[in-house]
Protein backbone atom coordinates (compact mmCIF):
# COMPACT_ATOMS: atom_id res chain seq x y z
CA UNK A 1 0.00 0.00 0.00
CA UNK A 2 1.06 3.79 -1.47
CA UNK A 3 0.73 5.91 1.68
CA UNK A 4 1.31 10.04 1.23
CA UNK A 5 3.02 11.63 4.55
CA UNK A 6 3.76 14.78 5.26
CA UNK A 7 5.51 16.27 8.43
CA UNK A 8 6.27 19.41 8.71
CA UNK A 9 5.21 22.08 11.88
CA UNK A 10 1.36 21.95 11.45
CA UNK A 11 0.02 20.63 8.89
CA UNK A 12 1.21 16.80 9.52
CA UNK A 13 -1.16 14.11 7.90
CA UNK A 14 -1.22 10.91 6.77
CA UNK A 15 -3.62 9.37 4.12
CA UNK A 16 -3.84 6.97 1.59
CA UNK A 17 -3.13 8.68 -1.23
CA UNK A 18 -3.18 12.53 -1.47
CA UNK A 19 -3.82 12.11 -5.02
CA UNK A 20 -7.53 11.56 -4.41
CA UNK A 21 -8.40 15.55 -2.87
CA UNK A 22 -9.93 16.35 -5.89
CA UNK A 23 -12.58 14.08 -5.86
CA UNK A 24 -13.01 14.27 -1.91
CA UNK A 25 -13.79 17.52 -2.45
CA UNK A 26 -16.59 16.77 -4.89
CA UNK A 27 -18.19 14.69 -2.36
CA UNK A 28 -17.54 17.52 0.19
CA UNK A 29 -18.98 20.26 -1.71
CA UNK A 30 -22.24 17.91 -2.73
CA UNK A 31 -22.19 17.07 1.06
CA UNK A 32 -22.79 20.62 1.76
CA UNK A 33 -25.68 21.36 -0.08
CA UNK A 34 -27.46 18.56 1.63
CA UNK A 35 -26.57 20.13 5.27
CA UNK A 36 -27.98 23.41 5.21
CA UNK A 37 -28.98 23.74 9.08
CA UNK A 38 -25.00 23.31 9.52
CA UNK A 39 -24.00 25.41 6.86
CA UNK A 40 -26.07 27.96 8.60
CA UNK A 41 -24.41 27.71 11.66
CA UNK A 42 -20.94 28.12 10.18
CA UNK A 43 -22.13 31.14 8.34
CA UNK A 44 -23.70 33.01 11.18
CA UNK A 45 -20.23 31.66 13.67
CA UNK A 46 -17.27 32.69 11.16
CA UNK A 47 -16.91 36.36 11.76
CA UNK A 48 -16.83 36.24 15.17
CA UNK A 49 -15.24 33.24 15.31
CA UNK A 50 -15.99 31.94 18.74
CA UNK A 51 -14.10 29.03 18.54
CA UNK A 52 -10.87 30.77 18.03
CA UNK A 53 -7.92 29.74 20.40
CA UNK A 54 -9.32 26.50 20.35
CA UNK A 55 -7.63 23.28 19.36
CA UNK A 56 -10.64 20.41 18.70
CA UNK A 57 -8.91 16.57 18.57
CA UNK A 58 -11.79 14.37 16.67
CA UNK A 59 -12.22 10.92 16.38
CA UNK A 60 -15.03 9.98 14.40
CA UNK A 61 -15.73 8.29 10.75
CA UNK A 62 -14.06 9.98 7.56
CA UNK A 63 -17.14 10.81 5.18
CA UNK A 64 -17.71 14.02 3.46
CA UNK A 65 -20.23 14.65 6.23
CA UNK A 66 -17.72 14.55 8.45
CA UNK A 67 -15.74 16.90 6.55
CA UNK A 68 -17.96 19.63 6.82
CA UNK A 69 -18.73 19.35 10.16
CA UNK A 70 -14.54 19.89 10.60
CA UNK A 71 -14.19 22.89 7.92
CA UNK A 72 -17.34 24.41 9.89
CA UNK A 73 -15.19 24.19 12.98
CA UNK A 74 -12.63 25.92 11.19
CA UNK A 75 -14.37 28.83 10.06
CA UNK A 76 -15.37 29.08 13.96
CA UNK A 77 -11.62 30.00 14.64
CA UNK A 78 -10.54 25.98 15.70
CA UNK A 79 -7.86 24.10 15.24
CA UNK A 80 -8.56 20.61 14.39
CA UNK A 81 -6.75 17.53 14.05
CA UNK A 82 -8.70 14.24 12.79
CA UNK A 83 -8.51 10.75 12.94
CA UNK A 84 -10.90 7.84 12.24
CA UNK A 85 -13.28 5.79 14.70
CA UNK A 86 -13.59 2.77 12.90
CA UNK A 87 -10.81 0.78 10.93
CA UNK A 88 -12.96 0.40 7.85
CA UNK A 89 -15.03 3.25 7.77
CA UNK A 90 -12.66 6.02 6.04
CA UNK A 91 -13.10 7.63 2.78
CA UNK A 92 -9.74 7.58 1.00
CA UNK A 93 -10.70 10.25 -1.12
CA UNK A 94 -12.13 12.86 2.17
CA UNK A 95 -9.71 12.23 4.06
CA UNK A 96 -7.02 13.05 0.89
CA UNK A 97 -9.35 16.06 0.78
CA UNK A 98 -9.07 17.53 4.58
CA UNK A 99 -5.05 16.89 4.26
CA UNK A 100 -5.15 18.81 1.02
CA UNK A 101 -6.65 21.55 2.72
CA UNK A 102 -4.12 21.65 5.56
CA UNK A 103 -5.88 19.62 8.19
CA UNK A 104 -3.71 17.33 10.19
CA UNK A 105 -5.80 14.21 9.24
CA UNK A 106 -4.55 10.53 9.74
CA UNK A 107 -6.77 8.19 8.40
CA UNK A 108 -7.08 5.57 5.61
CA UNK A 109 -9.39 2.83 5.09
CA UNK A 110 -7.97 -0.84 6.28
CA UNK A 111 -5.91 0.31 9.25
CA UNK A 112 -4.95 -2.77 11.58
CA UNK A 113 -5.69 -2.54 15.62
CA UNK A 114 -1.88 -0.85 16.38
CA UNK A 115 -2.34 1.68 13.23
CA UNK A 116 -5.97 2.68 14.34
CA UNK A 117 -4.07 3.94 17.59
CA UNK A 118 -1.10 5.10 16.27
CA UNK A 119 -3.88 7.54 14.79
CA UNK A 120 -5.41 8.40 17.78
CA UNK A 121 -1.90 9.34 19.60
CA UNK A 122 -0.96 11.83 16.55
CA UNK A 123 -4.55 13.69 17.01
CA UNK A 124 -3.47 13.77 20.38
CA UNK A 125 -0.56 15.61 19.72
CA UNK A 126 -1.76 18.59 18.80
CA UNK A 127 -2.62 18.77 23.01
CA UNK A 128 -6.54 19.47 22.47
CA UNK A 129 -8.80 21.93 24.73
CA UNK A 130 -11.83 19.78 22.97
CA UNK A 131 -11.99 16.80 22.51
CA UNK A 132 -15.12 14.76 19.95
CA UNK A 133 -15.45 10.98 20.13
CA UNK A 134 -17.87 8.91 18.17
CA UNK A 135 -17.55 5.43 20.51
CA UNK A 136 -15.03 7.05 23.08
CA UNK A 137 -11.77 5.38 22.13
CA UNK A 138 -10.33 9.29 22.20
CA UNK A 139 -11.41 9.68 25.44
CA UNK A 140 -10.30 6.50 27.22
CA UNK A 141 -7.02 6.71 25.06
CA UNK A 142 -6.26 10.44 26.69
CA UNK A 143 -7.48 9.36 30.29
CA UNK A 144 -5.61 6.23 29.81
CA UNK A 145 -2.24 7.54 29.14
CA UNK A 146 -1.88 11.08 28.32
CA UNK A 147 -3.28 12.39 32.37
CA UNK A 148 -0.62 15.47 31.58
CA UNK A 149 -2.99 16.59 28.82
CA UNK A 150 -6.15 16.86 30.82
CA UNK A 151 -5.64 19.98 32.90
CA UNK A 152 -6.01 21.86 29.37
CA UNK A 153 -9.47 20.62 28.71
CA UNK A 154 -12.51 22.17 28.76
CA UNK A 155 -14.71 19.55 27.27
CA UNK A 156 -15.53 16.75 24.88
CA UNK A 157 -18.48 15.16 22.89
CA UNK A 158 -20.00 11.93 22.85
CA UNK A 159 -21.41 10.87 19.67
CA UNK A 160 -23.03 7.34 19.59
CA UNK A 161 -24.97 5.60 22.49
CA UNK A 162 -22.17 2.66 22.54
CA UNK A 163 -19.73 5.62 23.61
CA UNK A 164 -22.14 7.46 25.92
CA UNK A 165 -22.94 4.29 27.97
CA UNK A 166 -18.89 4.02 27.60
CA UNK A 167 -18.13 7.33 29.23
CA UNK A 168 -21.20 7.12 31.70
CA UNK A 169 -19.54 4.01 32.97
CA UNK A 170 -16.13 5.97 33.86
CA UNK A 171 -18.01 8.65 35.22
CA UNK A 172 -20.12 6.30 38.02
CA UNK A 173 -16.88 4.50 38.16
CA UNK A 174 -15.04 8.51 39.66
CA UNK A 175 -12.84 7.99 36.52
CA UNK A 176 -14.21 10.53 34.75
CA UNK A 177 -11.63 13.33 34.20
CA UNK A 178 -13.58 16.26 32.50
CA UNK A 179 -16.90 17.01 30.97
CA UNK A 180 -18.30 14.94 28.45
CA UNK A 181 -21.66 16.13 26.17
CA UNK A 182 -23.77 13.36 25.37
CA UNK A 183 -24.51 14.65 21.94
CA UNK A 184 -26.57 10.98 21.56
CA UNK A 185 -28.96 12.14 23.85
CA UNK A 186 -29.99 15.37 22.38
CA UNK A 187 -33.45 14.37 20.60
CA UNK A 188 -32.75 16.06 17.08
CA UNK A 189 -29.57 13.16 17.04
CA UNK A 190 -30.69 9.54 18.15
CA UNK A 191 -34.56 10.35 17.09
CA UNK A 192 -32.85 10.93 13.68
CA UNK A 193 -29.62 9.88 12.84
CA UNK A 194 -29.83 6.30 14.81
CA UNK A 195 -33.78 5.93 13.65
CA UNK A 196 -33.87 7.09 9.84
CA UNK A 197 -29.89 7.22 9.27
CA UNK A 198 -29.52 3.18 10.33
CA UNK A 199 -32.65 2.29 8.96
CA UNK A 200 -31.44 3.30 5.81
CA UNK A 201 -27.63 3.43 5.19
CA UNK A 202 -27.76 -0.21 6.42
CA UNK A 203 -29.78 -1.33 3.82
CA UNK A 204 -27.49 0.68 1.25
CA UNK A 205 -24.68 -1.67 2.87
CA UNK A 206 -26.38 -4.52 2.61
CA UNK A 207 -27.78 -3.83 -0.73
CA UNK A 208 -24.33 -2.63 -2.45
CA UNK A 209 -21.77 -5.62 -0.63
CA UNK A 210 -25.06 -8.48 -1.41
CA UNK A 211 -27.19 -7.22 -3.79
CA UNK A 212 -29.86 -9.91 -2.90
CA UNK A 213 -33.98 -8.98 -2.98
CA UNK A 214 -34.94 -8.32 0.50
CA UNK A 215 -38.76 -8.86 -0.72
CA UNK A 216 -39.72 -12.13 0.67
CA UNK A 217 -36.80 -12.70 2.61
CA UNK A 218 -37.04 -13.09 6.51
CA UNK A 219 -34.76 -10.32 8.26
CA UNK A 220 -33.78 -11.22 11.80
CA UNK A 221 -33.43 -7.45 13.34
CA UNK A 222 -31.29 -7.50 16.86
CA UNK A 223 -32.23 -4.76 19.50
CA UNK A 224 -34.87 -2.85 19.07
CA UNK A 225 -33.51 0.34 20.42
CA UNK A 226 -33.83 3.64 18.17
CA UNK A 227 -31.75 2.16 15.30
CA UNK A 228 -33.49 -1.34 15.55
CA UNK A 229 -36.55 0.64 14.80
CA UNK A 230 -35.12 2.19 12.05
CA UNK A 231 -34.07 -1.06 10.63
CA UNK A 232 -37.31 -3.25 11.11
CA UNK A 233 -39.33 -0.59 9.21
CA UNK A 234 -37.11 -0.07 6.24
CA UNK A 235 -37.01 -3.75 6.17
CA UNK A 236 -40.71 -4.45 6.12
CA UNK A 237 -41.22 -1.58 3.42
CA UNK A 238 -38.65 -3.90 1.32
CA UNK A 239 -41.40 -6.67 1.65
CA UNK A 240 -39.07 -8.34 4.43
CA UNK A 241 -41.10 -10.84 7.03
CA UNK A 242 -39.23 -9.02 10.10
CA UNK A 243 -38.16 -10.78 13.66
CA UNK A 244 -36.96 -8.98 16.31
CA UNK A 245 -35.49 -10.51 18.79
CA UNK A 246 -34.98 -8.59 22.33
CA UNK A 247 -33.94 -8.29 26.21
CA UNK A 248 -36.24 -5.78 27.29
CA UNK A 249 -39.63 -7.10 27.56
CA UNK A 250 -40.92 -3.14 26.84
CA UNK A 251 -38.99 -3.05 23.45
CA UNK A 252 -39.99 -6.68 22.55
CA UNK A 253 -43.75 -5.35 22.92
CA UNK A 254 -43.79 -2.75 21.70
CA UNK A 255 -41.62 -4.40 18.45
CA UNK A 256 -44.74 -6.90 18.46
CA UNK A 257 -47.23 -4.13 18.19
CA UNK A 258 -45.64 -2.52 15.43
CA UNK A 259 -46.75 -5.72 13.89
CA UNK A 260 -43.30 -8.11 13.82
CA UNK A 261 -42.70 -11.46 15.18
CA UNK A 262 -40.68 -11.56 18.13
CA UNK A 263 -38.47 -14.64 19.24
CA UNK A 264 -35.33 -15.42 21.14
CA UNK A 265 -32.26 -15.51 18.86
CA UNK A 266 -32.17 -19.11 19.00
CA UNK A 267 -35.19 -19.77 17.45
CA UNK A 268 -35.04 -16.89 14.94
CA UNK A 269 -31.37 -18.08 13.99
CA UNK A 270 -33.44 -21.25 11.91
CA UNK A 271 -35.54 -18.37 10.07
CA UNK A 272 -33.59 -15.85 8.82
CA UNK A 273 -31.98 -15.20 5.44
CA UNK A 274 -30.84 -12.32 6.66
CA UNK A 275 -29.62 -11.25 10.04
CA UNK A 276 -28.47 -7.36 11.32
CA UNK A 277 -27.65 -6.86 14.84
CA UNK A 278 -27.79 -2.83 16.85
CA UNK A 279 -27.95 -3.52 19.98
CA UNK A 280 -24.71 -2.56 21.51
CA UNK A 281 -23.67 -5.60 23.25
CA UNK A 282 -21.19 -8.70 22.37
CA UNK A 283 -22.32 -12.36 21.13
CA UNK A 284 -25.70 -11.49 19.84
CA UNK A 285 -24.55 -14.34 16.92
CA UNK A 286 -22.93 -16.89 18.32
CA UNK A 287 -21.70 -20.90 17.29
CA UNK A 288 -25.20 -21.98 18.83
CA UNK A 289 -26.87 -20.17 16.59
CA UNK A 290 -24.26 -20.16 13.32
CA UNK A 291 -24.76 -23.99 13.58
CA UNK A 292 -28.62 -23.67 12.73
CA UNK A 293 -28.44 -21.19 10.43
CA UNK A 294 -30.23 -21.75 6.97
CA UNK A 295 -27.27 -22.26 4.06
CA UNK A 296 -26.90 -19.23 2.61
CA UNK A 297 -27.59 -16.62 5.61
CA UNK A 298 -25.99 -13.30 5.29
CA UNK A 299 -25.21 -11.88 8.85
CA UNK A 300 -24.09 -7.98 9.01
CA UNK A 301 -24.16 -5.72 12.09
CA UNK A 302 -24.98 -1.63 12.24
CA UNK A 303 -23.78 -1.44 15.78
CA UNK A 304 -20.39 0.66 16.80
CA UNK A 305 -18.14 -2.18 17.33
CA UNK A 306 -17.47 -5.79 16.01
CA UNK A 307 -18.61 -7.22 18.98
CA UNK A 308 -22.13 -8.60 18.27
CA UNK A 309 -21.37 -10.89 15.72
CA UNK A 310 -18.61 -13.34 17.11
CA UNK A 311 -16.35 -13.68 14.15
CA UNK A 312 -13.44 -16.29 16.25
CA UNK A 313 -16.66 -18.52 16.34
CA UNK A 314 -17.52 -18.18 12.76
CA UNK A 315 -13.61 -18.68 12.19
CA UNK A 316 -14.16 -21.93 14.18
CA UNK A 317 -16.90 -23.22 12.61
CA UNK A 318 -15.42 -22.68 9.17
CA UNK A 319 -12.80 -24.73 7.23
CA UNK A 320 -12.00 -21.39 5.26
CA UNK A 321 -13.14 -18.13 3.76
CA UNK A 322 -13.39 -15.97 0.76
CA UNK A 323 -13.86 -12.64 -0.38
CA UNK A 324 -16.75 -13.15 -3.09
CA UNK A 325 -17.57 -9.45 -3.31
CA UNK A 326 -16.64 -5.78 -1.90
CA UNK A 327 -17.52 -6.37 1.75
CA UNK A 328 -18.72 -9.86 1.59
CA UNK A 329 -16.86 -12.48 2.45
CA UNK A 330 -18.28 -16.16 1.91
CA UNK A 331 -17.70 -18.52 4.94
CA UNK A 332 -17.97 -22.66 4.44
CA UNK A 333 -18.74 -24.47 7.54
CA UNK A 334 -17.48 -27.73 7.62
CA UNK A 335 -20.84 -29.03 7.54
CA UNK A 336 -21.03 -27.90 4.00
CA UNK A 337 -23.59 -24.57 4.45
CA UNK A 338 -22.19 -21.59 3.28
CA UNK A 339 -22.39 -18.35 5.71
CA UNK A 340 -21.99 -15.00 4.52
CA UNK A 341 -19.87 -11.69 6.49
CA UNK A 342 -20.97 -8.18 5.54
CA UNK A 343 -18.26 -5.78 6.02
CA UNK A 344 -16.31 -8.19 8.67
CA UNK A 345 -18.96 -7.66 11.22
CA UNK A 346 -18.14 -3.82 11.15
CA UNK A 347 -20.94 -0.89 11.22
CA UNK A 348 -22.33 -2.10 7.79
CA UNK A 349 -23.38 1.26 6.91
CA UNK A 350 -19.82 3.03 6.52
CA UNK A 351 -17.85 -0.36 5.45
CA UNK A 352 -19.57 -1.35 2.84
CA UNK A 353 -21.77 2.35 2.06
CA UNK A 354 -21.70 5.79 2.65
CA UNK A 355 -23.13 5.96 6.56
CA UNK A 356 -25.91 8.28 6.66
CA UNK A 357 -27.19 10.49 4.23
CA UNK A 358 -25.86 14.24 4.78
CA UNK A 359 -29.30 15.48 5.62
CA UNK A 360 -29.62 13.39 8.86
CA UNK A 361 -26.04 14.34 9.53
CA UNK A 362 -27.31 17.74 9.21
CA UNK A 363 -28.91 17.57 12.82
CA UNK A 364 -26.06 15.53 14.54
CA UNK A 365 -23.54 17.59 13.31
CA UNK A 366 -25.12 20.76 14.32
CA UNK A 367 -25.80 19.43 17.72
CA UNK A 368 -21.47 18.25 18.13
CA UNK A 369 -21.20 22.05 16.64
CA UNK A 370 -23.92 23.22 19.62
CA UNK A 371 -21.87 21.11 22.06
CA UNK A 372 -18.41 22.67 21.38
CA UNK A 373 -19.63 25.98 20.92
CA UNK A 374 -21.40 25.24 24.92
CA UNK A 375 -18.54 23.92 25.65
CA UNK A 376 -15.84 26.68 25.29
CA UNK A 377 -18.52 28.86 27.02
CA UNK A 378 -18.78 26.79 29.97
CA UNK A 379 -16.02 24.05 30.03
CA UNK A 380 -14.37 25.04 32.53
CA UNK A 381 -16.61 25.88 35.36
CA UNK A 382 -18.28 22.13 34.84
CA UNK A 383 -17.32 18.91 36.96
CA UNK A 384 -16.14 16.12 35.10
CA UNK A 385 -19.54 14.49 34.16
CA UNK A 386 -21.75 13.71 31.57
CA UNK A 387 -23.94 16.48 30.33
CA UNK A 388 -27.47 16.11 28.21
CA UNK A 389 -28.70 19.30 26.17
CA UNK A 390 -31.49 21.69 27.05
CA UNK A 391 -34.63 20.52 25.58
CA UNK A 392 -34.92 24.46 23.91
CA UNK A 393 -31.83 23.83 21.74
CA UNK A 394 -33.08 20.52 20.60
CA UNK A 395 -36.31 22.53 19.33
CA UNK A 396 -34.51 25.46 18.15
CA UNK A 397 -32.40 23.18 16.04
CA UNK A 398 -35.86 21.17 14.75
CA UNK A 399 -37.02 24.12 14.03
CA UNK A 400 -34.08 25.29 11.85
CA UNK A 401 -34.14 21.86 9.91
CA UNK A 402 -37.96 22.56 9.33
CA UNK A 403 -37.85 25.86 8.01
CA UNK A 404 -34.77 24.81 5.26
CA UNK A 405 -37.53 21.96 4.45
CA UNK A 406 -40.32 24.31 3.72
CA UNK A 407 -42.01 23.46 6.15
CA UNK A 408 -44.04 25.54 8.91
CA UNK A 409 -46.22 24.07 12.22
CA UNK A 410 -48.62 25.70 14.87
CA UNK A 411 -48.12 27.63 17.85
CA UNK A 412 -50.49 27.49 20.58
CA UNK A 413 -52.25 30.95 20.99
CA UNK A 414 -52.17 32.97 24.35
CA UNK A 415 -55.50 30.92 25.34
CA UNK A 416 -53.62 27.60 24.66
CA UNK A 417 -50.85 28.24 26.87
CA UNK A 418 -52.61 29.53 30.07
CA UNK A 419 -54.94 26.19 29.12
CA UNK A 420 -51.44 24.34 29.38
CA UNK A 421 -51.14 25.84 33.04
CA UNK A 422 -54.73 26.18 34.08
CA UNK A 423 -54.85 23.02 36.69
CA UNK A 424 -57.87 23.59 38.32
CA UNK A 425 -60.09 23.36 34.55
CA UNK A 426 -61.23 20.16 34.17
CA UNK A 427 -64.82 18.63 32.67
N1 LIG B 1 -24.43 2.15 12.36
C1 LIG B 1 -24.51 3.41 12.75
O1 LIG B 1 -24.22 4.33 11.99
C2 LIG B 1 -25.00 3.72 14.12
C3 LIG B 1 -25.70 4.91 14.38
C4 LIG B 1 -26.18 5.15 15.68
C5 LIG B 1 -25.91 4.21 16.67
N2 LIG B 1 -25.16 3.09 16.39
C6 LIG B 1 -24.85 2.06 17.40
O2 LIG B 1 -25.90 1.08 17.32
C7 LIG B 1 -26.05 0.44 18.59
C8 LIG B 1 -27.51 0.58 19.06
O3 LIG B 1 -27.82 1.95 19.26
P1 LIG B 1 -29.30 2.41 19.71
O4 LIG B 1 -29.25 3.89 19.75
O5 LIG B 1 -30.31 1.70 18.91
O6 LIG B 1 -29.30 1.85 21.21
P2 LIG B 1 -30.58 1.54 22.12
O7 LIG B 1 -30.06 1.48 23.50
O8 LIG B 1 -31.70 2.47 21.78
O9 LIG B 1 -31.03 0.07 21.64
C9 LIG B 1 -30.30 -1.09 21.87
C10 LIG B 1 -31.33 -2.20 22.07
O10 LIG B 1 -30.64 -3.46 22.09
C11 LIG B 1 -31.29 -4.27 23.05
N3 LIG B 1 -30.41 -5.37 23.45
C12 LIG B 1 -29.37 -5.35 24.34
N4 LIG B 1 -28.86 -6.59 24.45
C13 LIG B 1 -29.56 -7.40 23.62
C14 LIG B 1 -29.51 -8.78 23.32
N5 LIG B 1 -28.62 -9.60 23.91
N6 LIG B 1 -30.38 -9.29 22.41
C15 LIG B 1 -31.31 -8.49 21.82
N7 LIG B 1 -31.42 -7.16 22.08
C16 LIG B 1 -30.55 -6.63 22.97
C17 LIG B 1 -31.62 -3.31 24.18
O11 LIG B 1 -32.62 -3.82 25.04
C18 LIG B 1 -32.07 -2.08 23.43
O12 LIG B 1 -33.47 -2.06 23.20
C19 LIG B 1 -25.02 1.13 19.50
O13 LIG B 1 -23.83 0.40 19.49
C20 LIG B 1 -24.82 2.48 18.84
O14 LIG B 1 -23.62 3.08 19.23
C21 LIG B 1 -24.74 2.82 15.14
Amino acid sequence: MHFWVRDCEMTDYKVKDIGLAQEGRLLIDYAEKHMPVLMHLRKQHSDKKPLKNMRISGCLHVTKETAVLIESLRAMGAEVAWCGCNPLSTNDKVAAALAANNVPVFAWNGLNKEEYYWCIEKTLQYRPNLTLDDGADLIFTLHRKHEDLISNLYGGSEETTTGVIRVRAMSEDGALKYPIVAVNDAATKHMFDNVYGTGQSTFDGVLRASAILIAGKTVVISGYGFCGRGLAARARGFGADVIVTEVDPVKALQARMDGYRVMPMKQAAREGDLFITSTGMKDIINAEHMKVMKDGAILGNAGHYNVEINGSDLDSLSTGKKRVRPALDEYLLRDGRRLYLLGEGRLVNLVAAEGHPSEVMDLSFAAQMNAMLWLTLHGKTLKPAVYTFPEELDKQTAMAKLETMGIKIDKWTTEQTAYAKAYAEGT
